[in-house]
């Protein structure tokens, strides 16, 4: 044991050696391999047709039509308005991506005029100074020039989603918003940033690269660049011999002085999670002490290994997509794992607020394990291996849940939920409790996931919501209106999940089949609990799959409880604290209540529960 453990951290040094090279090999030549495919934007000027402006990119006019399927016919374009030039993507000089142009010049065309009338600023005067050897002022005529205009494939460190881009020149009066809206992007505005780093939109002038879709209406995933070179390959011999070098070095050197103190860098998943309470209060907010530096490493994951263990965040992994972003299923030190990956940028409150996350462990909270901030925000949580319980509700594959089930699953969330509402430091509000944040073990006990992020949002992010985090049929009145929030804003939402899970219906219910009439599950209920006999009108709002296998006093006493947690006065609405107690006397009597069903012996069940 102690053997195998001190050969680690020199072994682990070679593991990082295809990285290391990787990135030598990057800081060598800054691009491999181009794509087929990138479109211009071309900003039509007065008098120029679709043929003439063809003409320019060595274009056919039905070559010119594919990717311009709003422009009819090439003989009339209304100018002021954007046409697409569609061209490959070559990798230049191993430097940059673009593609060169050959324009024969008319008389007296200067380098100004070709970037900014011809190629209507796809280009520069100084970029196309660059590749060509004439002086500016002195550009023969019937000249071939290059015209090189510059084009993207995508990044994959922001997204493996994007593999076609438009390369927009940016003209006076336009900005990320008017740019995103025109690509209907508007909700991805931190995206276009992504892909554009240090870029002013609102400039005027400049070229930006925006992911763009197919003709087809589907954007091209991005394809990651497979070809090795000759330059990669003598690029990462020298770097694996560099790096053995200093490996060895670092064994002989740095190791040695660590042993005695042995800083555990590659965690088990599972550590920590044995120990269930473990305070956040107890936990530097700020990475000062030494100790921080521990703990950071063991949140912190690279790409590379979060891209590995989702098998490069293919479509086969993915296993939800939430308000946030998508969800996919890893194997990550060989233990499962579920990745939100996030359209969005941590800042520095955000990392801190993080790893206070990181250690608030609760039985009936998701846990988060750690994240990763290179390009997106990666967020890595204890994988759930039964969905969520919306799924468990509504979704076909699933055996219906049996009501002691769903009791102890209303249970378990509320226990969750009074863990953050009254014993973390800070203490969390969710405000997006709903059933598909509700997730389900494998044993059918309910897991609250999610809390905190809503907190995390607070720390400026443009691409989400605006501060009104939630989902509608779950906000109370005074949130939806005002926006107010306190932890009733969980108890609210806690008492509608209370309402599916007797219904199965969704929260916001549509009665009539033709869509324009909806009604929130809050108000059905109250009109069935208002009867004089509300037992009757409430086995018609029972899940239809319960059967007959449901105690009506234990379903009548949940929804009175619900009805409790929705009232539009907050201060009305019971603590999570005692909905835990509610919960747990019902919780006694479903479990009779079902072994009664299951074994269908009356005397056995009186004797049971010491009838
Ligand atoms: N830790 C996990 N283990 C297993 N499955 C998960 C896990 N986290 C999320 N999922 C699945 O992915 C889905 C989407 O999760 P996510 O939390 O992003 O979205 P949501 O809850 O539907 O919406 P929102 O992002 O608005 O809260 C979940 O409903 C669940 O089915
Ligand atoms: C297109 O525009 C060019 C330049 O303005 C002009 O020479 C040509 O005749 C036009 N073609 C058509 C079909 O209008
Ligand atoms: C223009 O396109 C044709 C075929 O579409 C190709 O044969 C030719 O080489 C191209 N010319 C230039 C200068 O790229
Ligand atoms: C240019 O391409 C984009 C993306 O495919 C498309 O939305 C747009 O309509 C195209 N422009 C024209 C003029 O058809
Ligand atoms: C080019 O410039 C010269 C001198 O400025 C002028 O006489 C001539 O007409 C110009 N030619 C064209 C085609 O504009
Ligand atoms: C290109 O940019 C220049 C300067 O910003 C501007 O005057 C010109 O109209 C632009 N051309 C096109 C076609 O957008
Ligand atoms: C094209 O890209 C190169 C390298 O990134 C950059 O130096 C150049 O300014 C770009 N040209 C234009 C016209 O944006
Ligand atoms: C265009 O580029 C080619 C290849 O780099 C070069 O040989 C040629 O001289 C360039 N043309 C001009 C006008 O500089
Ligand atoms: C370009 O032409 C101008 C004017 O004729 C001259 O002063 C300058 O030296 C030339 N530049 C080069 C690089 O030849
Ligand atoms: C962007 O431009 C639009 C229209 O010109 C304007 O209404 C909007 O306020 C601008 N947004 C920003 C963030 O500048
Ligand atoms: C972006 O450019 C606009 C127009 O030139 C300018 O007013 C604004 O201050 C610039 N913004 C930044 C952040 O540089
Ligand atoms: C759209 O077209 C691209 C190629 O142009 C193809 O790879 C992709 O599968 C198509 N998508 C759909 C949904 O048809
Ligand atoms: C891709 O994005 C990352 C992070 O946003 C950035 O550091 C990197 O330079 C980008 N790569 C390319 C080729 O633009």
């Amino acid at each position: 044991m102690v053997g195998s453990r001190r050969h680690l951290p020199g072994f682990q040094f070679l593991l990082l050696l295809p990285f290391l090279a990787s990135f030598l090999l990057q800081l060598e030549s800054k691009c491999q391999n181009g794509c087929d495919l990138a479109l211009g934007s071309y900003y039509v000027s007065p008098n120029y047709n679709l043929s003439y402006i063809a003409g320019f990119f060595n274009l056919s006019d039905t070559d010119v039509l594919r990717y311009n399927p709003s422009i009819p016919n090439t003989q009339y374009i209304q100018a002021g308005s954007r046409a697409n030039v569609s061209f490959p993507c070559d990798c230049i000089n191993s430097d940059f991506l673009g593609h060169v142009f050959s324009y024969v010049t008319l008389p007296n065309d200067t380098y100004r005029k070709i970037a900014t009338d011809y190629y209507a600023n796809l280009t520069t005067a100084a970029w196309l100074a660059k590749f060509n050897s004439y002086n500016s002022t002195q550009i023969p005529d019937g000249a071939t020039i290059n015209v090189t205009v510059n084009c993207s494939c995508g990044n994959e460190s922001v997204s493996r989603d994007y593999g076609l881009f438009e390369t927009y020149p940016l003209r006076p009066g336009e900005n990320l918003s008017t740019v995103a809206a025109q690509f209907e992007l508007s909700s991805k505005e931190d995206l276009l940033r992504e892909y554009n780093p240090g870029v002013n939109f609102s400039a005027g002038e400049g070229i930006v690269f925006i992911p763009t879709k197919d003709p087809n209406g589907s954007y091209r995933p991005f394809l990651s660049s497979t070809g090795i070179s000759r330059a990669a390959i003598a690029g990462i011999s020298i770097a694996v011999i560099v790096l053995l070098v200093l490996a060895i070095c670092l064994y002989v050197g740095v190791y040695r002085r660590r042993k005695a103190k042995r800083v555990a860098l590659l965690p088990s998943l599972s550590e920590g999670a044995v120990s269930l309470y473990n305070s956040p209060a107890d936990t530097p907010r700020t990475g000062t002490q030494p100790a921080g530096i521990t703990v950071d490493k063991s949140v912190e994951f690279s790409y590379e290994e979060l891209a590995k263990a989702t098998d490069d965040f293919s479509m086969a992994n993915k296993i939800g997509e939430g308000g946030f972003g998508a969800v996919y299923y890893a194997e990550l030190r060989g233990e499962k794992a579920a990745i939100k990956k996030m359209d969005m940028q941590a800042t520095q409150e955000f990392l801190a607020e993080l790893k206070v996350l990181t250690h608030v462990h609760h039985l009936n909270l998701v846990r988060l394990i750690g994240y990763c901030i290179e390009g997106s925000l990666f967020l890595v949580y204890e994988f759930i291996e039964n969905g969520n319980l919306s799924q468990h509700l509504r979704g076909s594959a699933r055996d219906p849940l049996p009501w002691a089930a769903r009791v102890q699953i209303a249970l378990d969330s509320a226990r969750g939920l009074e863990y953050i509402h009254e014993h973390t430091v800070p203490v969390y509000i969710h405000r997006d409790i709903k059933s598909a944040n509700i997730l389900i073990d494998k044993n059918f006990h309910g897991k609250v996931a999610d809390f905190g992020l809503t907190k995390l949002t607070e720390f400026g992010s443009t691409s989400l919501p605006t501060r009104l985090v939630g989902t509608f049929g779950y906000m109370p009145p005074e949130y939806a209106q005002y926006g107010d929030v306190s932890p009733k804003v969980d108890v609210f939402a806690f008492g509608v999940v209370l309402y599916e899970l007797i219904s199965a219906k969704e929260a916001i219910v549509k009665t009539n089949e033709f869509v324009t009439e909806s009604k929130g599950l809050v108000a059905l209920f109250e009109d069935a609990l208002d009867q004089p006999d509300p037992k009757e009108d409430l086995r018609k709002l029972i899940d239809p799959k319960l059967g007959e296998s449901y105690p009506i006093d234990s379903v009548l006493k949940m929804a009175q409880l619900a009805r409790a947690c929705t009232q539009a006065n907050p201060q009305l609405r019971p603590s999570m604290r005692s909905i835990v107690v509610a919960l747990m006397t019902l919780s006694s009597t479903a479990e009779d209540w079902d072994m009664g069903s299951f074994y269908d012996d009356q005397a056995l069940v009186n004797l049971m529960a010491g009838r």
